[in-house]
C-alpha cells in the first residue's frame, strides 16, 4: 500500500520546490521507488527533479483517441493491454523515483472511456510504489478528476502572509467537498524571512490548519533556479532542504 503525499497551494507558494525537496528526503532515506506525479498543466517538476519528459498523459490521451478513431490499435491487441503499453511508454524512468506527467487535462468532449481506464491503470501502477508526491497546479480543481483518490498526507503550502493562509485553508476546504479521501492536512509556510509572526500562526489556527513548520527564504533555492539546477539536489544541509526534512521527520516520514 503505497503512502500518498499531495502538495497544493496558491499560485508561485513553493509547491514544485518542496514536491522535489520531498522526494529528494525519500531518496536521501533510501525509501524508494518513488512515485513523482506532475499534475500541473503548465508542465515543470521535471526541470527541478533534473529529467525530460517527452509524453504527457493529456498527449497519449489524444494519440489514443486518434488510433482507436483510425483503427490503428495493433491487430489482435485488446485495448487495455494496448493503454497499458502507452502509459509505461509515458513514465520517465529515473534513479529512486519514476514520474509521470498529467499534462493538459481533457477538453470539454471527454474521452471519458479512456480518463476511465487511465485512471485505473494510474492507481494500479501507484501501488507498486512506497511513496506517491503529487505536485499540483494552484487549486484543486482537478485533483479529484485526474489523479488519486486517497490522499495520506495534504500538504497545503503558503507564504508568510494572511491571504496564502487563508488561500490555503480555501484549498483545504475544496479537498474536503470533493471526493477525496484526505486522511491529515497540514500547512508548510515557506519563504519566511527570519521569525514567523505570532499572529500567522494564530490565523491559521483559527481556520483549524496545523502548522507542520516552516521553511526559510533561501538564497540557495533562487541561485539554483538562476542556474537550472534541479532544486531536488539542493543538499541535505542547505536551509531549505533541512527545513523539510525536519517537518517530515517530524511526522514520521
Ligand atoms: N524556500 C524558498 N526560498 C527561496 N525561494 C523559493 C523558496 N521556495 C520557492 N522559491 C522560489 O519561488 C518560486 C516559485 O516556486 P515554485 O515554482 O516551487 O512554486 P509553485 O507553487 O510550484 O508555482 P506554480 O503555482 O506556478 O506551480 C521559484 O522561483 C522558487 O525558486
Ligand atoms: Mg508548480
Amino acid at each position: 500500500m503505497s503512502f500518498t503525499i499531495a502538495v497544493a497551494g496558491k499560485g508561485g507558494t513553493g509547491k514544485t520546490t518542496l514536491s522535489s525537496l520531498v522526494i529528494g528526503h525519500f531518496l536521501r532515506k533510501g525509501k524508494t521507488p518513488v512515485f513523482a506525479v506532475d499534475a500541473d498543466a503548465n508542465v515543470n517538476l521535471n526541470e527541478q527533479l533534473g529529467v525530460d519528459v517527452e509524453q504527457t498523459i493529456g498527449g497519449m490521451r489524444e494519440d489514443l483517441k486518434n488510433s482507436i478513431s483510425a483503427n490503428e490499435i495493433p491487430a489482435g491487441m485488446p485495448k487495455e493491454t494496448y493503454i497499458e503499453y502507452l502509459l509505461q511508454d509515458t513514465l520517465v524512468e529515473s534513479t529512486g523515483f519514476d514520474l509521470l506527467v498529467m499534462g493538459r487535462p481533457e477538453g470539454p468532449g471527454c474521452y471519458c472511456y479512456a480518463n476511465n481506464m487511465l485512471r485505473r491503470y494510474i492507481d494500479v501502477l501507484a501501488k507498486n510504489y512506497p511513496y506517491v508526491v503529487i505536485d499540483n497546479e494552484a487549486g484543486m480543481e482537478h485533483l479529484s478528476r485526474r489523479t488519486t483518490q486517497k490522499i495520506d498526507l495534504l500538504l497545503l503550502v503558503s507564504e508568510p502572509t494572511p491571504i496564502g493562509i487563508m488561500t490555503a485553508a480555501r484549498i483545504r476546504d475544496l479537498a474536503k467537498e470533493m471526493e477525496i479521501s484526505v486522511k491529515q492536512v497540514g500547512l508548510i509556510i515557506n519563504k519566511v524571512n527570519g521569525q514567523l509572526p505570532g499572529s500567522l500562526i494564530e490565523e491559521a489556527k483559527g481556520y483549524g490548519l496545523d502548522v507542520l513548520g516552516t521553511v526559510p527564504a533561501d538564497n540557495t533555492v533562487v541561485d539554483y533556479i538562476l542556474s537550472h539546477i534541479p532544486a531536488m539536489q539542493l543538499p541535505e544541509g542547505s536551509p531549505a532542504a533541512r527545513a523539510v526534512d525536519d517537518i517530515l521527520g517530524k511526522l514520521g516520514i
